[in-house]
């Protein structure tokens, strides 16, 4: 059986992606760790698609949970021919006030967990000359993120792998992409410690945000920024601003 693997399943973008592949015809393996909620989710999937959906509940922020994850996808012989590493938060506060743990644990999620899963599919991908990988990372991929420094720092690793994968991968059928949003109104603020942040009022919904990185991910581009505003802030216009100017804009938006 072919399927793709959505982390992040149970909200947010990674609920929209896993509907619009499902929608394409797609078996879905559906993960995350709040196993009631894929559980609803893949029941809508199956009646409205008739494709199958399956669910590992799994904290990707736990070594052993990932490879037991990997492990159990493998025993019952599925090819992952779509992978999409959604799953990630941010966390509010200065570097110096933040909790170590949590740190560690964010950088478990938004990259070593995205790495071993990729490290787990991409050579079967490469193998088969089939397969696509949408990689969720950030506009705050491409600017330095003060009072969200390590989550900032976390995307622009996802970007930077993205692009050097993309790039590898370009003699064969194999794409890597990095879907790069900027505020989309999810449960991402409140994981985040961002409270009701203004900054996330005008954001982007959920599906449209899903919708432009799958979009992309079929073209087979290498980035996409789904945000209009950001893509001419980032693309054309910061290169020009100076790092100050840029450091001191972000910590304002980011102020509660
Ligand atoms: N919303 C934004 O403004 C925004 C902007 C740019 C980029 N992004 C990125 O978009 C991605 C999706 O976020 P979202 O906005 O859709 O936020 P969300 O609604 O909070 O969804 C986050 C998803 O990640 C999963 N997740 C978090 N920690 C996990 C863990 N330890 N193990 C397994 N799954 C875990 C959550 O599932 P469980 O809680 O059930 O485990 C949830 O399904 C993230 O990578 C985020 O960094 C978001």
């Amino acid at each position: 059986m072919k399927a793709g693997l959505i982390t992040g399943a149970s909200s947010g973008i990674g609920l929209e992606l896993a509907k619009i592949h499902a929608s394409k015809g797609e078996n879905v393996l559906l993960v995350a760790r709040r196993k009631e909620k894929l559980l609803v989710l893949a029941e809508e999937i199956e009646a409205k698609f008739k494709v199958q959906a399956l669910v590992f509940e799994c904290d990707l922020g736990d070594e052993k949970a990932v490879e037991e994850l990997i492990e159990s996808i493998a025993s019952k012989g599925i090819f992952v021919n779509y992978l999409f590493n959604n799953a990630g938060f941010g966390g509010w506060g200065t570097f110096a006030d933040r909790n170590a743990h949590e740190d560690r644990n964010m950088v478990a999620v938004n990259i070593q967990a995205l790495i071993r899963l990729t490290h787990a599919f991409l050579p079967e991908m490469v193998k088969q000359n089939e397969g696509r990988i949408l990689n969720t990372a950030s506009t705050a991929g491409f600017i330095p993120g003060p009072l969200q420094a390590t989550y900032f720092a976390t995307k622009a690793f996802v970007v930077s792998l993205t692009k050097a994968t993309h790039f590898e991968l370009r003699k064969t059928k194999v794409r890597v992409t990095a879907l790069c949003p900027g505020p989309v109104k999810t449960e991402f603020e409140f994981a985040a410690g961002m409270g009701d942040s203004k900054m996330f009022e005008k954001g982007a919904d959920a599906y449209s945000t899903a919708l432009k990185g799958y979009q992309a991910m079929m073209k087979g581009k290498a980035i996409v920024i789904s945000d209009f505003g950001f893509a001419i802030l980032i693309k054309y216009l910061s290169p020009f601003i100076p790092d100050r100017f840029i450091l001191k804009v972000v910590e304002k938006m980011q102020t509660k």
